[in-house]
């Protein structure tokens, strides 16, 4: 089993397509280990992506994603990390598949509906990074 993490951003928050996301998402076969709303702050937003710390985009991508309420959700399935990749589609939407998440919820690259791990460490890193495992224990037991 691989965890991976998803988080539906704030321009898909805000035009309330969070619901059917996570239908697609559960439609799918993945696991929600753990799900909540709430509202990061530019500390959290810049240590969530500070991979991305030297890109050209780094601050247009750290203030979008405090500009409303985003939706961590930790989830759980064999080959997961690939797998919701593969659901959410390319990164610009333009180029996302038929049937994925972005082609039906993204508008751009940066206001892109859906965030997916792009590793299994980072899948695991990154379901950490909002939820402890006494969190995601007590919500499965
Ligand atoms: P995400 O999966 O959250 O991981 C990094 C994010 O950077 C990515 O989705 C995009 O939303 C964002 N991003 C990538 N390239 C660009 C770009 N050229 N302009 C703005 N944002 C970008």
């Amino acid at each position: 089993m691989e965890r991976t993490l998803a988080i539906i951003k704030p321009d898909a928050v805000k035009k309330n397509n969070a619901g059917d996301i996570i239908a697609m998402i559960q439609q799918a076969g993945f696991k929600v280990l753990a799900m909540k709303q709430t509202r990061l702050t530019p500390a959290q937003a810049g240590a969530f992506y500070e991979v991305h710390k030297e890109r050209p985009f780094y601050g247009e991508l750290c203030n979008f994603m405090c500009s409303g309420a985003v939706v961590p959700i930790a989830l759980e399935k064999e080959n997961a990390v690939a797998d919701y990749r593969a659901l959410i589609g390319a990164t610009d939407p333009a180029e996302a598949a038929e049937g994925t998440i972005r082609k039906r919820f993204a508008s751009s690259k940066g206001e892109n509906a859906v965030h997916g791990s792009d590793s299994v460490e980072n899948g695991v890193n990154e379901v950490a990074f909002f939820f402890s495992e006494s969190e995601i224990a007590a919500n499965n037991a």
